[in-house]
């Protein structure tokens, strides 16, 4: 059920989480499916409802860095100087996952896929803090989508995916970063390593921490052995992901293809297009009036969505700047276009 968000509507979300319901949140970054993370039965429904397969792990939220180190074996400096820094934000860390000391501080593994790492992350947006804060318990949530789609950044996208299946979706409106946390392994303490680009930039994280690797198939995900690579360390960022229905295919620049007899063909823009160019297509989506790549993060899967909408043949994505959030925008469009 769609819900505003109220007080009242807060703690009716909470008690449904420390239930064993399901409950749609709203993040900075994209909407989750959330569920207690400690109730085995829970984090199953998750699965089920968004027909994801189970090797793929799952990220635990938490309100604060301080319930984020109750789950994990260790929480080495590195650690403790990004959380500072990055939480709550765009930020997922992967650490060594606690796994003595009871059934209130060990995350089950359904929820790890069974790795022996946990993913954690404060997200920065004030609904999900509340409740997080209300329901006392880790959250384990995806991105509220059916496997493989594109992932929701309004509370209608996620009743469009998902419709009733949670007992509670808060409405907050639109996500304002608008591409899912950048994910960093952590499992070798000194050597952070980037498994997912997203909503926190490289540059940023570089800066805090001097080097950062990132793992290989990230930056080049077509490469099949670079695929099986991250696949290993990763496993959600397997293969296609973040997918239209209709066929996706990224280009350089708008405008240098012939109309195709017959063909109805969308534009996915990063600018405002010449008309001559708008009259190639059958649709057009400008993702940023400016050219500014924050506000075209933000609109980016919503863009998605309504050309994918829009009965097309296919969809021409014009590949954005490869820096700041453009590299996870780049990261997403190549990934929606893999067949
Ligand atoms: O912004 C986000 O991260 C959103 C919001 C809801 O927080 N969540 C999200 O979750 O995007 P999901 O499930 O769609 O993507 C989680 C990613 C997957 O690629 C998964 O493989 C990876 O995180 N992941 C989770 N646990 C992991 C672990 N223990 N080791 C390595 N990768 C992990
Ligand atoms: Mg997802």
């Amino acid at each position: 059920m769609l819900l505003p968000v109220t007080p009242e509507n807060l703690v009716r979300a909470a008690e449904a989480l420390r239930a064993g319901e399901l409950v749609a949140f709203p993040t900075e970054t994209v909407y989750g499916l959330g569920a207690s993370a400690l109730n085995v039965e829970a984090v199953a429904s998750i699965f089920e409802a968004k027909g994801r397969p189970h090797f793929d792990p799952l990220i635990v939220h938490v309100a604060d860095a301080g319930a984020a180190s109750l789950y994990a074996q260790r929480f080495p400096p590195l650690a403790v100087a990004l959380a500072e820094q990055f939480w709550p934000g765009p930020l997922t860390l992967v650490l060594p996952k606690r796994t003595r000391g009871g059934a209130d501080v060990v995350i089950p593994d359904l929820v790890t896929a069974g790795l022996p790492t946990v993913a954690l992350r404060v997200p920065a947006h004030p609904v999900a803090l509340e409740l997080l804060r209300l329901a006392r318990v880790p959250v384990a949530a995806p991105s509220a989508n059916r496997f493989g789609g594109v992932s929701p950044t309004t509370a209608q996208h996620v009743y469009e995916e998902l419709g009733d299946q949670p007992a509670v979706i808060l409405d907050a409106g639109p996500c304002t970063t608008g591409v899912e946390s950048t994910v960093v392994s952590l499992v070798e303490p000194n050597k952070p390593t980037v498994l997912r680009l997203g909503g926190l930039p490289l540059e940023a994280l570089s800066e805090a921490v001097g080097e950062i690797s990132v793992a290989r198939g990230v930056l080049d995900a077509d490469e099949q052995n670079a695929q099986a690579q991250v696949g290993k360390l990763s496993p959600g960022m397997l293969d296609r992901h973040y997918a239209p229905r209709t066929p996706l295919h990224v280009i350089e620049a708008a405008g240098v293809w012939p109309p195709v007899e017959g063909a109805r063909v969308g534009l996915l823009a990063f600018e405002p297009v010449s008309a001559d160019v708008r009259e190639r297509y059958a649709a057009v989506e400008v993702l940023s009036a400016t050219g500014d790549l924050h506000e075209a993060a933000a609109t980016l899967f919503a863009a998605m969505r309504r050309l994918d909408g829009a009965n097309l043949t296919m969809i021409h994505a014009e590949r954005v700047p490869d820096q700041g959030l453009g590299r996870a925008i780049n990261d997403r469009l190549r990934r929606a276009s893999t067949r």
